[in-house]
């Protein structure tokens, strides 16, 4: 079978694993694409920059652009609204799909980007531009749109649910467990997005969109951080059953005054009962919790930040978008291409 030609954009913490999964096992992949998967290229600032993989240095290239051109699929990961925007364009209008985990971008320029591709065909994926490695785009587009969500309650930022965590747990001070989050790498050196809100109004403005089959512009979430959250506030939620949590919170309502129904997203220190699941998520984790009309309440939980665990989802992205190139390729009903021994029950431990 031919090859789908796979242009990397931005090789950071995220890019530079994709590039090394890619690289490590591009041949499982392809069996289940029906095509193999060539990364052409990786186009970067400074081809000679420290990285955390070795990528080699014949992919590497500075000239994004004519990378673009060559590329069916294109992956997104340099992350800021320019040059990335333009990129993005530049390989819709080419004719490639794109799989981004640019946040920043959706949030502010989703709908501009979207009617792009829905012009000439092309598809964006981003199941990493919202809880990292958690898989929560799909399931709100595609296993939910036959259902009505009522409301979808996330911690979607992993540095401000560390901090919190480590409030509730071990008494600490907002200021000392920042300076943990910072000593372990959760925390960036300019901690404002996370702490206040930002990051997380960004994920809530993506979710809601998906989840009400509506454009919510980042503007439109209201925001508070969670610097103001004292030690003492956390030990008396404690001792009332509750656990002080940054949630982002995206609610379906209806006006009481003229019997609208709409929309509400929102993203603020919150008071949870110990006893509901989102309660038990700690350290620096992420977790969705989603109630629907016909499904219920269902939790979405797992790695919400790092290279590899981001990569994942953003290698997921790559699959269905390659698959859609690949027609009469295994397609998604039934993935069964490895032939992988089937073992008996013998070795089978009961502890987890
Ligand atoms: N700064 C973010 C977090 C990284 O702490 O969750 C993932 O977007």
């Amino acid at each position: 079978y031919r090859n789908l030609r796979i242009a990397l954009l931005g090789a950071g913490s995220v890019g530079s694993q994709v590039a090394r999964l890619l690289l490590e096992h591009g041949d499982e992949l392809a069996a289940r694409v029906g095509a193999g998967l060539e990364l052409v290229g990786v186009a970067v600032r400074d081809v000679d920059a420290k990285r955390d993989v070795d990528i080699p240095r014949e992919l590497l290239t500075t000239d994004a652009l004519t990378l673009i051109q060559s590329a069916d699929v294109v992956i997104e990961l340099m992350g800021g609204i320019e040059p990335a925007k333009q990129y993005i364009l530049a390989a819709i209008n080419s004719g490639a799909d794109v799989v981004t985990g640019n946040k920043a971008l959706l949030a502010t320029h989703g709908p501009e980007l979207f009617a792009a591709a829905e012009q000439v065909g092309a598809q964006l994926y981003y199941e990493a531009a919202a809880g990292g490695a958690i898989p929560i785009i799909r399931p709100l587009r595609d296993s939910l749109a036959g259902d009505r969500v009522k409301r979808v309650m996330g911690i979607v930022n992993g540095t401000t649910n560390f901090i919190l965590d480590r409030m509730d747990v071990q008494g600490d001070s907002f200021e000392n467990a920042l300076a943990v989050a910072t000593e372990l790498g959760y925390a960036e050196a300019d901690p404002t997005a996370d702490v206040e809100g930002y990051d997380a109004a960004q994920k809530a403005a993506i979710l809601a969109s998906l989840a009400f089959h509506t454009a919510v512009p980042v503007e439109a979430v209201h925001r508070e951080g969670m610097t103001t959250v004292t030690a003492a506030q956390v030990e008396a939620a404690e001792k009332a059953g509750f656990v002080v949590k940054l949630l982002a919170i995206c609610e379906r309502l209806t006006d009481p005054e003229t019997g609208v129904e709409g929309v509400v997203a929102r993203v603020h220190p919150a008071l949870i009962s110990r006893r509901h699941p989102l309660a038990a998520v700690h350290d620096a984790k992420n977790a969705v919790f989603v109630q629907a009309e016909a499904a219920g309440d269902l939790m979405f939980y797992g790695a919400g930040a790092g290279g590899t665990e981001t990569a994942s989802a953003v290698l997921g992205d790559l699959v269905s978008a390659a698959r859609r190139h690949v027609a009469g390729g295994p397609g998604v009903g039934e993935s069964v291409h490895a032939n992988l021994p089937v073992f008996g029950i013998g070795s089978v431990t009961t502890r987890y």
